[in-house]
């Protein structure tokens, strides 16, 4: 049995068809990644699926129980952390947690054994009696993520779980991702916009745009299906022929002074393939990342805002063919 399990999900606002007819089945331990660009639907998604948003149709299942009809049941059973920050600020960490476990009905002993075994966690157990105030925000998201836990969700929903972070502390969240799915045995599902990043941590991600799930796989699959690693080359008369009966060389395309090579594992192959070329002046190599796959679906960039300068490999290959021109 899949311990989410969606059909059809939908939600409009209005004209405002937010979430268009989704359909996941999400397994027990899993990683999962909803990566789309804002306003794709992924909050809304979340929001359903914790009974926080009610779906115009279609329907849910957490561990079993249905969305519509078993809310309460759904709710003992999800841990959600909110795009926005939710701590009460004038309160410790430790005071976080209890207020949580209590709403939960989590008592006595057991209460205080989770919160010592959540702080340790996520490393706050130093901080534990400060006002969460006086955190920084990496320490805010990691309590975060301790209190979604609390309770021993089957399902813990992370929005944005990053978001405004700096690099460190993206990747420092990232890693307790992890640990705690590992060690909870906790199905989680996160949504992102830094697709670099979920590719990492995801045994699979939904590439969500419109409303719609356009892509679903693991991160490699995703990746592969984009053809392989891409090899530009700036050389004199390079060996068209030689370097298309190469057995690794999928796609050979020839431009005004350069060459573009679509290949197998460029790293591998890449003196070989030098070494048939003469008076080579250049050479870059771009290996697709999901942000590739994204951009190859939908014809443009996730973040739209720094399209000039994602380090995308389509950007990459476009601006180098301006340099080669
Ligand atoms: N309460 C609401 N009323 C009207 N429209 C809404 C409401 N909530 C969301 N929407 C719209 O639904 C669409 C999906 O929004 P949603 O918040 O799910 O996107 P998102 O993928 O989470 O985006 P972001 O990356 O910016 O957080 C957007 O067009 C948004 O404007
Ligand atoms: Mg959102």
């Amino acid at each position: 049995m899949s311990i989410i399990e969606t059909k059809a999900l939908t939600k409009t606002y209005g004209r405002i068809k937010a979430v268009r007819g989704i359909d996941l089945h999400i397994e027990k331990g899993e990683i999962f990644g909803l990566l789309g660009p804002n306003g794709a639907g992924k909050t809304t998604t979340i929001g359903m699926l914790c009974t926080i948003i009610q779906p115009t149709a279609g329907s849910a299942f957490i561990a079993g129980y249905d969305i519509a009809k078993n809310p309460a049941e759904v709710r003992r059973n999800v841990g959600i952390v909110f795009q926005d920050p939710t701590l009460d600020t004038v309160l410790t960490g430790r005071e976080n947690l209890e207020l949580h476990a209590r709403l939960y009905g989590i008592s006595g002993a057991l209460r205080e054994k989770r919160i010592s075994e959540m702080l340790e966690l996520v490393d706050l157990e130093e901080r534990s009696n400060d006002l969460t105030r006086t955190y920084s925000g990496g320490m805010r998201r990691r309590l975060e993520l301790a209190r979604g836990l609390l309770h021993r969700p089957a399902a813990l929903f992370l929005d944005e779980p990053t978001l405004g972070l700096d690099p460190q502390t993206r990747a420092r969240i990232w890693d307790y991702i992890k640990k705690m799915a590992q060690k909870e045995q906790t199905t989680v599902v996160l949504t992102t916009h830094y697709m670099e990043e979920a590719e990492r941590v995801c045994n699979r991600v939904g590439i969500i745009d419109h409303g719609q799930i356009i892509a679903l796989d693991e991160p490699d699959n995703l990746k592969e299906s984009m053809g392989g690693d891409l090899v530009l080359i700036r050389a004199k008369e390079p060996p068209v022929p030689k370097i298309e009966a190469l057995p690794y060389v999928k796609k050979v395309t020839t431009g005004a002074g350069t060459i573009e090579i679509t290949m197998k594992d460029a790293h591998l192959h890449l003196p070989e393939l030098l070494s048939i070329i003469t008076a080579v002046e250049c050479v870059e190599i771009r290996v697709p990342a999901l942000s590739d796959v994204f951009i190859r679906l939908t014809g443009r960039d996730i973040r739209e805002d720094s399209a000039e300068d994602s380090g995308s490999w389509v950007d990459s290959v476009a601006r180098y063919r301006q340099r080669g021109n």
